[in-house]
């Protein structure tokens, strides 16, 4: 099958990407520690990556009580900002592109995983039923089940607006080239989001305008402070069940949200296909050709692609640029290897998560 279409420019703002193929954002939980900090074999992996014609980094948390998992990276810190610049660095000497996700979890947390051991916060105090992965104090690390969050209150709210903001300038200076903000997967943007863990009854409850309204100021103060709307995405995961959310109406929901995005002209909407885990979700192909007509900008789709799927969904119209999350953890050529045609690696789904170099930076590439 000719990819064509896959293998074609595409013109992101003032940025020329070679290619249609997007390196997903992927957390692997090896930041250093402590202070969860990027390193050097951190700079490696992207680096290999860089053919993508976008990578979107890991999601990285906009502050402390924002983290969910053990060893995942911040842009709240200082360190935290000058471990970036040695990943944007050694992207752009690969002549590469990077986007920073900036992460907030919400309730998908655990006590073990925040300042003083507080609570986690969330739209309503509804707990998940979700696991995370905590650290002990004597070092030792297992997974856990969410702890129940406490409700955020009205006037916390332009704090958590504000750490997204933060974020996002930080990114810049680390040397990002745009920034996602993370508003799928059960993360706290789509708590407010769904309707099954949004419970308030206040402007940021109740009909699909209040419960999108968290979303669009994070994405409005995000675009004041890069100060260009197309360096900003979005990822949203309509229908997903990632994290125990469930939207009573995620077309009237996620089109209205799609309805909003689009006078804020923003790089791109990317949207994760709730079945990227597996499952039968039945009627989303419908729903993603519903957002496909709403959204008028760039779209990105995510979750289970292959070459094929990916050049059929862009010749068809259904999409602009393909995401590949686990393709691109396994084959750092992954262009390479479409192209060629050659086989690709397996993935070994024990080194995901945590650990060193291997299953991280030691995929061969071709040749
Ligand atoms: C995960 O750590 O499993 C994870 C993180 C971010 C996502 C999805 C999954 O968006």
């Amino acid at each position: 099958m000719s990819l064509q279409h896959l293998f074609s420019p595409f013109q992101l703002g003032d940025l020329q990407l070679p290619n249609r193929l997007v390196m997903a954002p992927l957390t692997r939980q090896r930041s250093l520690q402590p202070g969860n900090i990027p390193s050097e074999l951190n700079a490696i992996y992207y680096a290999q990556r860089a053919n993508a014609g976008l990578i979107i980094s890991e999601a990285s948390q906009v502050c402390p009580e924002g983290q969910g998992y053990a060893w995942t990276p911040g842009i709240h810190t200082e360190e935290q900002v000058a471990g970036w610049q040695k990943v944007t660095h050694a992207v752009h000497e690969q002549n590469g592109r990077i986007f920073l996700q900036l992460w907030h979890v919400g309730r998908i947390s655990h006590p073990l995983l925040q300042p003083n051991g507080a609570d986690p916060v969330a739209p309503s105090a509804i707990q998940a039923n979700a696991e995370v992965y905590v650290q002990e104090a004597d070092g030792s690390h297992h997974k856990a089940a969410t702890s129940k969050p406490r409700a955020l209150q009205l006037d916390e709210l332009p704090g958590i607006v504000a750490a997204y903001a933060h974020g996002a300038a930080n990114a810049v200076r680390a040397g990002f080239d745009g920034v996602e903000v993370h508003a799928a997967n059960g993360y706290l943007l789509d708590q407010f989001l769904c309707s099954n863990s949004n419970q308030r009854t206040d402007a940021y409850g109740g009909s699909a305008e209040n419960r999108a309204r968290l979303v669009l100021q994070v994405v409005d103060a995000v675009v004041t402070t890069l100060g260009d709307s197309s360096k900003v995405g979005i990822r949203i995961s309509p229908m997903g069940t990632f994290g125990d959310v469930l939207d009573a109406n995620p077309l009237e929901t996620f089109s209205y949200l799609a309805e909003q995005l689009n006078s804020r002209k923003l790089g791109y909407l990317h949207i994760n296909r709730p079945d990227w885990l597996g499952g039968t979700f039945e009627g989303f192909d419908s729903l993603l050709r519903a957002l496909r007509d709403i959204y008028q900008g760039t779209l990105i789709i995510a979750g289970g692609q292959t070459a094929e799927s990916g050049e059929q969904a862009i010749a068809e119209g259904l999409a602009d640029l393909i995401a590949y999350g686990r393709p691109y953890i396994a084959n750092p050529d992954l262009l390479a290897r479409f192209k060629t045609e050659a086989q690709l690696n397996p993935l070994d789904g024990n080194t995901l998560y945590g650990g060193g170099e291997q299953g991280y930076t030691d995929y061969p590439a071709l040749g």
